[in-house]
């Protein structure tokens, strides 16, 4: 018989999401007449902007003709994409052959795991997005999972805390993952923390992984939506980036990771070297179909678009975090972010997850599911239809962590 991979047998109860599934499915079971609204897992609701379903559909008919048809493409993206995205979100700062395009940040984040190996360290933001640490197990990077204090031995946490306004104190490892605007706390770091992430990288000869997968939601004009606003950080920084809840890809699936020439390893060999083959041995290229659409969608009517969308989803979020406030919850994001991290001061955040389940029907995350300085926190995500959001506010009313 065949060994288990013991990478994969150090993993938890399993991914965060398919566990809070099965809890929410046994509720149903017990309870078939409950009308639950999900404000769980960030997924998108609201349909395609006309701008994009237009192009999707113009894409797919020309897939149909001799002329327009094609078959495997370039596996780091479509040129005209790439400067497309250098054009539109990086004001042309970032070269388009530092670009490369793929069917999602998830799906990159994964596989830069496998560009760094099994030898590399890591250090994550303590709550933070569960791929960081899930791929780092399975790729080997992490000892045994610690019961005492809910952490992997050999990851570094970076508790992010209400106490240091969700800027952690920075510890070194070959590898730190930063996501900011921040999935789960909504927070999001200002141009002076950026620059400490920085100076710290170079400082102890790390690399940082910035996830920007919510860049799009920061109106506020003072903070950075890319690590590349800081002076250097192409010397110390990845970025992976994601069309889906901008754009409501998440179905799609289109996203896209920066990886600067001016980014070595030790050695003083190039991450863009190893990264473009990475790509090009396991990865064929985003569908055809969604980067012609994406190149003719990324246009002024379709960034107008995007804007609606995501100022949507924001009003859901002020909707959120203003009726929590009213009935006296203690919140925290939901201004530069579609996540409102919610205190809990009476349960932990499992119980206080069942506890909104079984009195108000709603599907929240528990923050300890994204770290142990999670705990004493859930997580709502401003995802959803507006009349479910105005529902779910009604039914929290009374409600007490
Ligand atoms: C922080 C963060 N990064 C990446 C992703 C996944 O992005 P994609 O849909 O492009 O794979 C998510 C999705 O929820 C996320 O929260």
């Amino acid at each position: 018989m065949v060994q288990r991979n013991k990478n994969i047998a150090k993993l938890q109860a399993g991914y965060l999401f398919p566990e809070i599934n099965r809890r929410k499915s046994e509720f149903i079971a017990k309870n078939p007449d409950a009308k639950i609204i999900s404000l769980g897992i960030g997924n998108t609701t609201e349909p395609l902007q006309s701008t994009a379903v237009k192009a999707l559909k113009d894409a797919s008919e020309a897939m149909g003709t001799a002329e327009g048809y094609s078959g495997y493409g370039d596996e780091q993206g479509m040129t005209a994409l790439r400067e497309k995205i250098a054009e539109k979100f990086y004001n042309n700062i970032i070269p388009a052959d530092e670009i490369f395009v793929s069917d999602g940040a998830k799906c990159d984040t994964g596989r830069l795991q496998m560009m760094f190996g099994s030898d590399s360290t890591i250090a994550v933001q303590d709550p933070s997005y569960p791929v960081y640490v899930d791929s780092a197990v399975i790729m080997g990077q992490s000892q045994l999972y610690n019961k005492d204090n809910d952490q992997f031995n050999g990851i570094e946490y970076m508790p992010c805390t209400a106490e240091n306004g969700f800027f952690p104190e920075l510890k070194a490892a070959d590898v730190i993952y930063f996501c900011s605007p921040n999935n789960p706390t909504g927070a999001v770091a200002t141009k002076e923390q950026l620059t400490k992430l920085v100076k710290f990288a170079k400082d102890n000869k790390s690399i940082i992984v910035f996830d920007a997968a919510y860049a799009e939601f920061i109106s506020d004009p003072d903070l950075p939506k890319s690590i590349y606003e800081i002076e250097g950080a192409d010397e110390v920084a990845i970025e992976v980036c994601s069309f889906s809840k901008p754009f409501g890809y998440t179905g799609v699936r289109l996203g896209w990771t920066v990886v600067p020439k001016a980014l070595k390893f030790e050695d003083g060999s190039s991450v863009r070297d190893d990264w473009n083959r990475i790509m090009t041995t396991v990865f064929n290229g985003a569908s055809n179909i969604i980067q012609t659409a994406t190149i003719n969608m990324l246009n002024d009517e379709g960034m107008k678009e995007m804007r609606e969308l995501v100022a949507f989803y924001m009003e859901n979020a002020r909707l959120i975090k203003n009726a929590l406030d009213s009935y006296g919850f203690t919140t925290y994001g939901g201004d530069n972010a579609p996540y409102i991290w919610v205190k809990t001061d009476k349960m932990d955040s499992w119980e206080a997850f069942s506890y909104i389940l079984e009195t108000a029907h709603i599907v929240t995350t528990p923050g300890a599911g994204f770290g142990p300085a999670g705990d004493g926190y859930v997580r709502f995500s401003a995802f959803g239809g507006r009349e479910n959001i105005l529902e779910a506010i009604d039914r929290m009313k009374g409600l007490s962590l």
